[in-house]
């Protein structure tokens, strides 16, 4: 093996160091030994958006962005989103390998046990006002959750995060069900304990008079896989958010709120919402030509496209394009998956995306789906929340496992004014400047 140290000189004082090199990074804090006199702070990184700084050791999701892969604790998504269902994923990621027969009937049963909410919540959901939009209700409700739960603040306790983990995991979907209900005005659906994950999400979501709701299964399937695609996608926004926020010891609801508010923004999980209302806005193929030509003069972004660790087509894109044909028999073709494909035709021989590495994302073509299936634009970002729940709590249980961190804590480089002093006649109320 090579010697696996980086030797730099200071040219400031011609001094040379030998830095250790271990899984291909450097640590920031050895450059601190870097002065340029004895008084000196010592070098660190800027590095703005963490274009390229390992923040942690993770050994949940796997993704290599040139190649377009993804793997959850070593196995493909592929594989997953074709074999699995989400709870059986959402085990093996919180708990590092898939569960035996008798583990997954435990795991559902347990999930299932958790899925009810306090009244109390249900109350203060109802508070909204009617058009309040679902993310805002969900990361609220998700942060009053810790106001029901006041012992999840004992975050170093690992049998009490299992039981928070469980609780977050099972009431998601029932939280999210009743941000919909709200905003149609329609009585809240209490889950319904004899049906499966998503069928019981859909129950709370689309239950009328009837005395049982029956979801069908090909759409309970479509939702299950697009749960499975979303479950963890390691250092994103609002995984970064969460474990930000969790290093303070704050309760996992509320680092969870946190972890939702960053996934609610239009670069983030707000993409998928953006990518319905940019095809609206577009209208209809001809349109798209001129619309390309908007975002190559950077008037507008070509939402559900790029993505800060892909350089090739996001494998996560693929799956969903399969899933859209099976939701399609059942619901009818969306006509706005043929303008995505054409978006996408154009895009992918068009310089300006080529150059740039710029693919379809995960947000491109989920959307349309939860459309075809009779979800609100509104709701999509939410559907992207509940499976990424998983990913999230399994960061930061990971994130207190790890004896390395400590509370989440970056430089700046100052650019404000040097120390200066208010004018000697400055008085109380008022201003020192006539
Ligand atoms: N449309 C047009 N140009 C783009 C786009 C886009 N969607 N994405 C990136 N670019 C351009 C960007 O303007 C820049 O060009 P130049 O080099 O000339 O300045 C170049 O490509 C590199 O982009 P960047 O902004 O430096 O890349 P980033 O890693 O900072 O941003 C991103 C990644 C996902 C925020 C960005 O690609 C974007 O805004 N995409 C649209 C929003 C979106 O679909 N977000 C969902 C992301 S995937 C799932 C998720 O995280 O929820």
């Amino acid at each position: 093996m090579h010697n696996q140290t980086l030797t730099i000189t200071d040219n400031r004082t011609e001094k040379s160091y030998s830095l250790p090199i271990q899984d291909g990074t450097i640590r920031a804090m050895d450059l601190r030994q870097i002065k340029e006199n004895a008084d000196d702070f010592g070098l660190m990184t800027y590095d703005p958006a963490f274009m390229n700084t390992a923040s942690c050791r993770s050994g949940i999701t796997y993704i290599d962005g040139d190649k377009g892969i993804l793997r959850y604790r070593g196995y493909p998504i592929e594989e997953l989103a074709e074999k699995c269902t989400f709870l059986e994923v959402a085990y093996l990621i919180l708990n590092g390998e898939l569960p035996t027969a008798a583990q997954l009937k435990d795991w559902i049963q347990l999930v299932t046990y958790h899925t009810m909410i306090h009244e109390t919540t249900k109350h203060f959901l109802e508070g909204f006002r009617y058009n309040a939009h679902p993310m805002g209700m969900l990361v609220s409700t998700v942060a009053a959750l810790s106001t029901v739960y006041p012992e999840a603040t004992n975050v170093l306790d690992p049998e009490n995060r299992k039981l928070q983990i469980v609780r977050l995991i099972a009431k998601m979907p029932t939280i999210a069900a009743y941000t919909y209900r709200h905003s149609l005005g329609f009585p809240y659906i209490y889950p319904d304990n004899e049906l499966g994950y998503t069928a019981n999400f859909m129950n709370m979501l689309w239950k009328m008079a009837e005395p049982k709701y029956a979801a069908n299964p090909v759409l309970a399937r479509a939702l299950d896989i697009l749960f499975i695609l979303h479950a963890d996608h390691e250092q994103n926004c609002s995984t970064n958010a969460m474990r930000a926020v969790g290093s303070s010891q704050a309760d996992p609801y509320l680092s969870t709120a946190a972890a939702a508010a960053a996934l609610s923004g239009p670069l983030h999980g707000g993409a998928n919402e953006q990518v319905l209302r940019m095809l609206d806005q577009i209208g209809s193929k001809d349109r798209i030509p001129e619309y390309i030509e908007h975002v190559k003069a950077g008037k507008v972004k070509l939402m559900g496209f790029g993505h800060r660790v892909y350089k090739n087509y996001d494998p996560r894109a693929r799956i969903i394009k399969w899933t859209a044909e099976q939701v399609f028999q059942v619901t009818g073709r969306n006509p706005r998956l043929d303008m995505a494909l054409e978006l996408e035709k154009i895009a992918l021989e068009d310089e300006y995306f080529v150059k740039r590495k710029l693919y379809p994302n995960v947000d491109f073509y989920s959307g349309i789906i939860y459309q075809a299936m009779g979800f609100d634009p509104k709701m999509f970002t939410v559907l992207f929340a509940i499976p990424r729940t998983v990913g999230w709590l399994s960061q930061w249980d990971e994130l207190m496992r790890d004896a390395e961190q400590k509370i989440a804590r970056p430089r700046q480089i100052f650019t404000g004014p040097a120390e200066r002093h208010l004018p000697a006649g400055k008085t109380l109320g008022v201003a020192a400047v006539a």
